[in-house]
């Protein structure tokens, strides 16, 4: 098992590259599959759960090349509808094949999905959306099966806003006969990004990013080359990681409109950011204040950034209040965080956080990715040494993150945890 040691108390500066998205990389991965000719992605992003799928088209027959660490070549000629890789139980990602092999070949069986534990995940919209267009769908032995005869378009209306139905829904619709028109849908900027991608291997979807999306299914989908957008919680994490240790850093290969309920929220709280093209620099030079928060569907307050805002706010002058409204189960980081000092009560679904001085190194464990990155901003605001465990949730999602954060002056390196001398010896370095 491998883990971080960080010696906390160093101000970041610097200048940090975002990678592409990897909940858009998802979607669009398993879309690539709904053609046989060539799909070039460019600006995948190369994280676990990402390889995960990756190996999983392979293993259905398709040719996945790797022309370099962000560009994927795709050809989507598969050989079997069932998806049977064992890691695929444990992503959430997984679900968009069901979408992808119903559009095309009216025919999926594909793991239930996992993905992180932050509370109850259930897929029954996304079930709710595939019937609508005429399939069968049924659970059984782990599997998600899914059949038509023909898919037909449909008039859906999802009962709650879920970014993965949406997606998913989209993509089935894509092939299906006649319009789809689906209700209600979820708008982050991802949803954008694979409506994107499959119109531009022909298909006809319009309203994407609003919560009407209109599909005129089409009989075939073509190669095509396409760029994935810029990680949205990727970015808003280093911005908060500069925010929390008072620094000031350029977070560049960004869609400043896509982070501006964080943008705001640390503006609120008095941190300094600036917006250029495709950058925002963060920089705090003063104690920061308190606010509230709940989180909400885009273009609200992501969940995604929940963990990471609540660390940040650990230290902040003041009460701060924060509601998790998507996800009942988004807190189980917080006793970690109070082994560090921080003063933490979660009531239900909502934290108050009462500022304290300063956290103190410890070890702790990271309970999925997003709280995994909340404590490693944590360890580098605490004075001393902290240790954070299961480190390969935070790679399901993040990129090189100890090198990037190497990159502006964090103190931070990966080790396995049998690695006694290379431990001691970073321990020793910094002193
Ligand atoms: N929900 C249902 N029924 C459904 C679908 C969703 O009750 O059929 C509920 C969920 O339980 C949750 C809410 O609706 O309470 C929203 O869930 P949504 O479907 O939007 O989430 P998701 O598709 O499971 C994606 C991201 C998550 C991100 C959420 C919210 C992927 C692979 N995952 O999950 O990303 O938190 O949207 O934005 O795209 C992460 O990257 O760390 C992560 C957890």
């Amino acid at each position: 098992m491998e883990q971080y040691i960080i010696k906390g108390g160093k101000r970041l500066e610097g200048e940090v590259v975002i990678n592409g998205a990897k909940n858009a990389a998802l979607g669009i991965i398993a879309a690539a599959l709904m053609t046989d000719e060539q799909v070039t992605i460019e600006n995948i992003p190369d994280v676990l759960d990402i390889n995960v799928l990756l190996d999983a088209l392979t293993e259905i027959g398709a040719i996945v090349e790797r022309k370099d660490r962000h560009t994927v070549k795709i050809v989507g000629r598969i050989q079997t509808t069932k998806v049977d890789n064992e890691s695929m139980r444990k992503m959430r990602g997984s679900y968009y094949l069901i979408g992808a092999l119903l559009g095309k070949c009216n025919n999926a069986q594909v793991p239930l999905p996992g993905g992180c534990n932050i509370g109850s995940r259930p897929i029954e919209q996304h079930i709710k959306g595939f019937k609508a267009l005429g399939a069968d769908v049924d659970i059984s032995f782990g599997m998600v099966n899914a059949s038509a005869e023909k898919l037909k378009g449909g008039h859906i209306f999802f009962d709650i806003v879920s970014v993965g139905a949406t997606i998913n829904v989209m993509l089935a619709a894509a092939l299906a006969e006649g319009q789809t028109i689906i209700e209600n849908c979820a708008k982050e900027p991802h949803i954008v990004d694979v409506a994107n991608f499959l119109n531009s291997m022909g298909a006809n979807i319009k309203g994407a990013g609003t919560d009407v999306i209109r599909i005129k299914g089409v009989q075939k989908l073509h190669g095509s080359t396409y760029s994935i957008i810029p990680d949205q919680i990727e970015a808003g994490t280093f911005m908060l990681a500069a925010a929390a240790t008072g620094g000031n850093v350029t977070i560049k290969n960004v869609i400043p409109k896509h982070l501006e309920a964080i943008t705001a929220k640390l503006v609120e709280i008095g941190v300094e950011v600036t917006e250029e093209d495709d950058a925002v620099r963060v920089n705090a030079h003063k104690r920061l204040g308190n606010t509230q928060i709940k989180t909400l569907v885009y273009p609200g307050f992501p969940t995604d950034m929940q963990p990471q805002m609540t660390t940040s706010l650990a230290t902040c002058e003041g009460t701060s209040i924060i509601t998790e409204s998507i996800f009942e189960n988004r807190f189980k980081y917080v006793d970690e965080l109070t082994k560090m000092g921080a003063n933490i009560k979660v009531e239900g679904n909502t934290a108050i956080i009462n500022g304290v001085e300063k956290l103190t190194g410890a070890t702790v464990c990271a309970p999925d990715l997003r709280a995994g990155a909340a404590l490693v901003i944590a360890g580098m605001v605490a004075e001393g040494f902290t240790v954070v465990e299961h480190v390969e949730y935070i790679e399901r999602g993040y990129e090189s993150f100890e090198k990037k954060l190497q990159g502006i002056g964090a103190i931070i390196d990966k080790f396995d945890e049998s690695d006694n001398r290379g431990i001691q010896k970073f321990r020793l370095k910094c002193g």
